[in-house]
């Protein structure tokens, strides 16, 4: 069997793990949700999520990952116990059902970068939408951009992922840095800002049954949790860095993007009209902001750049969903990988498809793996290492690291006690809504 590749440098890893952590889900659903859930409050419930929650979480995968140094079905029975490698399998479904509606709306944002050109959406945001969210446009696109994440996993981990997203990250960093420089000059930007950033703890409180389930999702699924994309990316490591170091940049450096793409998007809406209307399903955040670049001066210059870090931020994130399964058959199987790249990726095309008719069937996918899979999956991960793993595997953590053995024990008794009740919380919440 061939050797298994590792990620060249500590950078090469971290940049891999950044770019399939900011995403569509940073730039794209992050101002949105904020926007239909009240704005500041909905912030304020988030980064407690990220922070309090998300954090604990990636180094449950980092340890199962580095430890086990395979695929996430393998490094189950890795570490000794087989009878969980059905976790790592739910993640690799996730990933497979994820990156089949992902992409769909990765095909959205090359059709938007196409209307930047061409000014499609210049004249009606809604009318556009329409004719590229469904039909043949959207099958194309979908396929295009199921195509460019086949061709760059196929390509291997270094010389693919790790390579691909060492271009992808900085560009997005200094263009969307570049766009909040410019989006400070809109009239209106003060009134964005505003909506952004100063919360009302009375809307928390009314609210908490509402916010606490997208807040919790949203953050799981910014990170990249619960779908085995960081235990897959932490068994290329074969080194001894630290893990909270390295996942503490991640969680950083994601979710500066993510408040960095509010400080583009509120001033933006307020300045052609407020941030009503933009909350709601799938489609409203594309139209709210091509109605706005439509109406802008220079509005195409702005929405092709900001279409293009969109479309750079997506296919950091599709490539590390299409690597989950890749890495599980490519191993488990011995299939070479550019074969296996090809064929799961078309098999994730088809069961796409069906996004591809309109929205609900998107909005359907994206609210099973959001209030189902996701929860399901870290609750699981949080039992495992909490209290199925031996001791020599939680102190995974600690090498090459150093913290304590302290700090080691108090992540554990988090990992087994509040991290799955916060869960399990959420799950219920979130099963609410999903009947309501
Ligand atoms: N984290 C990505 C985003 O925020 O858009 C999406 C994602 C990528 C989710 C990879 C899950 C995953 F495994
Ligand atoms: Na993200």
């Amino acid at each position: 069997m061939a050797e298994r590749e590792t990620w060249t440098s500590r950078i090469g890893f971290i940049f891999a793990a950044v770019g399939s952590a900011v995403g569509l889900g940073n730039i794209w659903s992050f101002p949105f949700q904020t926007a239909a859930n009240g704005g500041a409050a909905f912030l304020v419930v988030y980064l407690l999520a990220v922070f309090l929650i998300g954090f604990p979480t990636m180094m449950v995968e980092f340890v199962i990952g580095r430890r086990g140094e395979s695929n996430p079905v393998a490094a189950f029975e890795k570490l000794g116990y087989g009878n969980w490698s059905f976790t790592g399998g739910l993640g690799v479904f996730s990933s497979l059902v994820t990156l089949s509606f992902y992409s769909v709306v990765g095909g959205w944002v090359l059709s938007y970068i196409a209307g930047s050109v061409t000014g499609g959406y210049f004249g009606d945001a809604g009318a556009y939408f329409g004719s590229v969210a469904s039909g043949p446009v959207a099958i194309g696109a979908h396929l295009v951009f199921m195509a460019i994440t086949i061709g760059i996993v196929a390509s291997g981990v270094t010389d693919g992922i790790e390579r691909a997203t060492k271009v992808m990250i900085p560009a997005i960093l200094v263009l969307l840095v570049g766009l909040a420089a410019w989006a400070t000059t809109l009239e209106g930007a003060t009134a964005g800002y505003e909506y952004y950033l100063s919360p009302d703890f009375g809307v928390i409180a009314s609210n908490f049954g509402s916010i606490v389930p997208p807040a919790m999702g949203q953050a799981f699924f910014t990170l990249s949790l619960g779908f085995s994309v960081m235990i897959a990316y932490s068994s290329y490591l074969g080194r001894d860095d630290s893990l909270p170091a390295d996942g503490g940049a991640i969680v950083v450096v994601n979710t500066l993007v993510a408040l960095l793409a509010g400080f583009v998007v509120f001033p933006i809406l307020f300045a052609t009209g407020g941030a009503e209307g933009a909350g709601g399903g799938a489609g409203t955040a594309f139209i709210a902001l091509a109605g706005a670049f439509g109406n802008l001066p220079a509005g195409g210059v702005i929405g092709f750049v900001f279409f293009a870090v969109l479309l750079f931020a997506a296919l950091s994130s599709s490539i590390s969903l299409l690597e989950v399964p890749v890495s599980y058959v490519t191993e488990n199987y011995g299939v070479g990988r550019r074969t296996t790249a090809l064929a799961m990726g078309a098999a994730i095309a088809v069961i796409g498809l069906p996004a591809t008719f309109g929205t609900t069937w998107l909005d359907f996918y994206n609210d099973v793996v959001f209030n189902l899979l996701l929860p399901i999956s870290v609750f699981l991960l949080a039992i495992f290492v909490g209290w199925v793993a031996d001791r020599e595997a939680i102190d995974e953590l600690g090498r090459g690291s150093s913290i304590g053995s302290s700090f080691t024990t108090a992540w554990l008794w988090w990992v087994r006690i509040v991290v799955p009740t916060v869960v399990l919380m959420t799950l219920w919440l979130g099963l609410e809504t999903l009947y309501e």
